[in-house]
């Protein structure tokens, strides 16, 4: 493992920060977030250490989807600014030094989407064959994909008496990839947004953009290899971060089967869904598990690892009874679960506002490999607001200060009341504050890029001698990270064996101290209730004399 291409290779250690324009700051006092409100707070996110920001969709939208159900692909929503301001933007985002990735959303368009105005009009309209029709519905899927709102992923077109597919809800007709035709505009897009600085895009739902390729049109994988190598040429360091939320055995030809040459990311919703059941269960089993079971990304590719989305938290991969476990310790109440297999909660009201269980949580996922991805508001401890309806309840507006901070006006959706609104949890005051959540996201996030051997290295869990405690080392280029966390709510003493690392000393990065590995047997780490250590491995200084013989 060769670390020398750090920085061509940028995304293998980036800090990911999603945010919505929409509502993390508001420009015009109209109540809306926009380009030129995210624009003055860029500085902040700079300071917190952010590497790459992911916009969700910004584009002119039907707003059915919160933007992801577009009507243009190739503009700005006139609620969050001009394609003007978008530039100003994104001058302002590389000056810091950080790149900026957007949400591609081409499984659909909005059925108000000109295309699909134009399909709809009948059998021979010229773009009919942009989207996917049958005569009679075609088949199902297992289960749909928003159970609460659709029973099926076919809508009949009264003017045809045909049916069209949705694979999300009925106003997002998808569309047909199968069309070369919707291909070659598909690229347009990515080369438009490109041309205007973008480095890469998250893409969205990609079984599903793939899945209607008729095999008689080619692989449906070459489909996005396609896309890859379209975007290379452009510009040879960008990315595809994908959301395949699939087992890993069919999630890993979405890199590209042993040639990498499809999605650059993936993110990570096995470990995703483990860890929560391993919070829940205050033991290490499950997420160890699952980090072995975890196939190596091909070279060059990466992947995204999260504790939560802007979607419902899925437990979509765990059991039956696994998510029940996860939804009675962190959401037992039927208003906080979705869909019945996910929850709209976000962390702190899950730990009940303990900051040091949310300390290890994340501490814990910048820890593994891979690139750690966050969601606005979680470095201040953002609660969600449980009267907003649906997914929504997690996507309330950025809070800034005391008062809000984010509008003068009426916010386009009320931030939480209570101990996790804006008076308790905002970011003026945990500037202020050295003990606060977003202080030490700071240090987490400046130790990451310090270390690139754990996004980087080589995870080898290891037996820390207690079932709460996650144990593990990162190895990369000679260097060597050992990161020690304790998930129970006891103190322990945690008996860590490192081989070949006898008489070597840990620093600690997060804390104060240094403890010399022994010359044989384990070194014991003391961690309190939800202890977390990182340790950076050096070798032991030589004795004085030896400095004090050079010097003759
Ligand atoms: C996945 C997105 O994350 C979600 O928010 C959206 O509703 C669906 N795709 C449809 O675009």
């Amino acid at each position: 493992m060769r670390m020398t291409y750090t920085s061509d290779l940028w995304w293998k250690n980036a800090v990911v920060y999603c945010l919505d324009v929409e509502t993390f700051k508001d420009g015009d006092g109209d109540g809306i977030g926009d380009f030129r409100g995210l624009t003055q707070e860029i500085d902040y996110l700079a300071d917190l250490g952010v590497t790459c920001l992911w916009l969700m969709p910004f584009y002119p939208t039907a707003n059915r989807d919160d933007g992801y159900d577009v009507t243009d692909f190739y503009s700005v929503d006139p609620r969050l600014g001009t394609l003007g301001d978008f530039v100003e933007f994104m001058r302002t985002a590389h000056d810091r030094g950080m790149r900026v990735i957007a949400d591609l959303v081409v499984n659909h368009t909005s059925d108000r989407h000109p295309w699909f105005l134009e399909a709809r009009k009948g059998k021979d309209a010229p773009m009919r064959d942009w989207f996917v029709w049958k005569d009679e519905p075609g088949p199902e899927p297992e289960q749909v994909v928003f159970p609460d709102q659709e029973d099926s992923v076919w809508e009949r077109d009264d003017r045809s008496g045909q049916y069209y597919l949705h694979s999300f809800y009925k106003h997002q007709p998808d569309l047909n990839m199968g069309n070369p035709e919707v291909r070659d505009e598909i690229s347009r897009i990515l080369g438009f947004w490109m041309e205007l600085g973008l480095a890469g895009f998250r893409v969205d739902a990609v079984p599903f953009l793939i899945e209607n390729v008729s095999p008689q049109l080619g692989e449906p994988h070459e489909v996005l290899a396609g896309l890859r190598a379209f975007m290379t040429r452009r510009k040879g360091n960008s990315v595809l971060l994908g959301e395949v939320n699939l087992p890993y055995k069919e999630l890993v030809s979405y890199f590209g089967d042993g040639l990498g040459d499809e999605l650059t990311m993936c993110f990570d919703f096995t470990v995703m869904q483990r860890a929560w059941l391993a919070l829940a269960r205050r033991e290490a089993a499950p997420l160890v598990a699952a980090l072995r079971e975890r196939p190596d990304a091909p070279k060059d590719a990466q992947w995204a690892t999260f504790l939560r989305n802007h979607d419902e938290l899925t437990l979509d991969q765990l059991s039956d009874e696994e998510r029940q476990e996860v939804f009675r310790a962190f959401g037992p109440e039927e208003r906080m679960q979705i869909f019945g297999r996910g929850l709209r909660r976000r962390m702190p009201g899950m730990f009940d506002g303990d900051l040091r269980r949310m300390k290890l949580a994340y501490s814990l996922m910048f820890s593994l490999p891979g690139t750690p991805v966050i969601f606005y508001g979680e470095e201040i401890g953002l609660g969600e607001n449980l009267d907003v309806e649906g997914r929504m309840a997690v996507r309330t507006p950025m809070q800034w200060s005391k008062d809000g901070g984010f509008s003068p006006a009426e916010p386009v959706r009320p931030m939480p009341g209570g101990r996790f609104g804006p008076e308790h949890v905002n970011v003026e005051d945990q500037k202020r504050d050295t003990d606060s959540l977003l202080r030490w996201f700071q240090l987490l996030i400046e130790r990451y890029r310090e270390c690139p051997e754990l996004a980087w290295g080589e995870y080898e869990p290891l037996d820390a001698g207690h079932p709460a405690v996650h144990a593990h080392r990162s190895d990369a280029d000679g260097a060597t990270v050992v990161a020690v966390h304790n998930l129970g709510d006891e103190a322990v003493e945690a008996e860590v064996e490192l081989d070949g690392l006898a008489g070597s000393l840990l620093t600690d990065l997060l804390v104060d101290g240094t403890v010399e590995v022994p010359e044989s047997g384990p070194v014991r780490l003391p961690l309190d209730p939800y202890g977390t250590r990182w340790l950076r491995v050096s070798a032991r200084k030589k004795p004085a004399e030896d400095a004090s013989i050079k010097a003759h």
